[in-house]
């Protein structure tokens, strides 16, 4: 075959034409261009079914742990289905000459959603690995302090305390109240352990055990305050709370893409302030010339661009709802089964339900009953799925409590999605209900 036709029989052609065009999305409500109220539109049944529609999901089962990872809409899946397709046609041509050239589509994409200038977005494959970026890239010196609280995620403690075995920093974690009642409590107790050898202060933006909301923008306030760097975990953030970074004047976050915006497992993003790029290494390495590009902690090798490209269509998803109506539904579906049970005073909340605190994720524990074997119940006779979380945590010296301390944290972990429906939601609120009334089955 002549290479001209070679070339013009690529499908991948036709795929940068089509995927400018994701007719596939045009069955979903543009809610964002509704006239009607977040909280209106949170209700409003025939809206949601389209989106319910778009997930291939199992219906067999109950899936409320969408906060561990979420499923990708069909339009999603099929965009990544045919640029993989495109791609085995000739790998390094397509995906290094035509895919990869459309990668700054995604950084803009990406960029708008998240409320910042495309230059300060990274690509990444996950929170873990934007985060470590963050961990291993800053320089720290023996002796400097990292101030974290014990809620979060154990990866990134694990991060930390890898680097103070090996370069001798110093991590300092401190607990705060489970449920979390009064937010500026963090703020005080990130500030009450402030030193002149502070030098990083890491928060999540939710609280991975909980579903908890935790006032980022005050801790990032008070790092620049102090002239101490923050870094945020985004991973339950991105899509689910509605935010500006530009707002929250933070200096590194990172998020999945695989959580709350439903894209290809496997991807993620980072945000680094502008003047915090050249000096923060990547984890692999780049050339000086790249020092202070955004793209430098974009050399990881060969890795797969039709993931890369699958994000567009996930945010193209995402932006005909809105963030502002996700969270709204997700508040929603969450208070539509908390409030079936609240009154029972049995229940332990884990979470503060407060507006604004929380978001589709609440944990809860019920007096004299087992989280494990509730959960067991959940999923052997109803097929609906959570997770069991038990958290003992660190004393107010930092020191992990010992195996004899009470759990801080024992309680079950729902996370609907917004493509979860009422009738699941139902379903497991009748379960709970039940299991008050008549105790987990003998
Ligand atoms: C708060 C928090 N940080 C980081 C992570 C790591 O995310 P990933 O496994 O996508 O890198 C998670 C995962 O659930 C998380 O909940």
């Amino acid at each position: 075959m002549k290479r001209r036709h070679f070339l013009a029989s690529l499908p991948a052609l036709a795929a940068c034409r089509s995927a400018q065009d994701p007719a596939s999305l045009a069955s979903l409500p543009n809610l964002r261009a509704d006239d009607r109220t977040a909280a209106e539109l949170a209700g409003e049944e025939s809206e949601w079914r389209a989106v319910q529609d778009a997930f291939a999901v199992d219906r067999s089962m109950v899936n409320f742990n969408n906060g561990g990872v979420s499923p990708s809409s069909e339009p999603v899946q099929e965009s990544l289905k045919r640029l993989t397709a495109e791609a085995n046609g000739a790998p390094a041509y397509v995906m290094w000459r035509l895919q990869d050239k459309r990668r700054e589509e995604v950084r803009t994409a990406l960029a708008e959603l998240l409320g910042t200038d495309p230059e300060q977005v990274a690509i990444t494959r996950n929170t873990s690995e934007g985060l470590q970026i963050c961990q291993f890239g800053m320089n720290l010196e023996r002796g400097d302090q990292v101030l974290c609280c014990d809620q979060e995620y154990p990866r990134m403690i694990n991060t930390f305390l890898q680097r103070s075995r090996r370069d001798g920093i110093e991590l300092v974690r401190f607990p705060i109240p489970v449920p979390l009642t009064d937010p500026d409590e963090v703020v005080r107790r990130f500030e009450a352990r402030i030193t002149p050898r502070t030098r990083v202060l890491l928060v999540s933006q939710v609280i991975n055990l909980t579903g908890q909301f935790l006032p980022v923008d005050a801790v990032c306030a008070l790092g620049r305050k102090h002239g101490i760097a923050v870094i945020v975990d985004g991973a339950h953030g991105f899509a689910h709370v509605p935010f500006k970074m530009d707002e929250l004047d933070c200096d590194y976050y990172a998020t999945s893409l695989h959580k709350w915006l439903s894209a290809p497992f496997g991807t993620g993003m980072l945000y680094v302030r502008k003047e915090r790029i050249g000096d923060l290494w990547p984890l692999m390495a780049s050339s000086e010339s790249q020092r202070a590009d955004i793209r430098k902690f974009e050399e990881i090798g060969t890795y797969s661009l039709p993931l890369v490209l699958s994000i567009l269509d996930a945010v193209r998803f995402h932006q005909r709802l809105g963030t502002v109506n996700v969270h709204a539904r997700l508040t929603y579906l969450r208070e539509r089964w908390a409030q079936r049970i609240e009154g029972d005073p049995r229940v332990r909340w884990n979470t503060d339900r407060s507006p604004g605190r929380a978001g589709g994720i609440a944990n809860f524990g019920i007096e004299g009953v087992d989280t494990a074997a509730l959960q067991k119940h959940l999923w052997e006779d109803h097929r609906i799925y959570t997770i069991t979380i038990r958290h003992r945590g660190v004393g107010t010296d930092g020191q992990e409590l010992p195996a004899e301390a009470p759990l801080q944290i024992d309680g079950l972990r729902v996370s609907p999605s917004f493509y979860s429906t009422l009738e699941e939601v139902d379903r497991f609120g009748a379960v709970i209900e039940n299991v008050l009334e008549h105790g987990l089955p003998a």
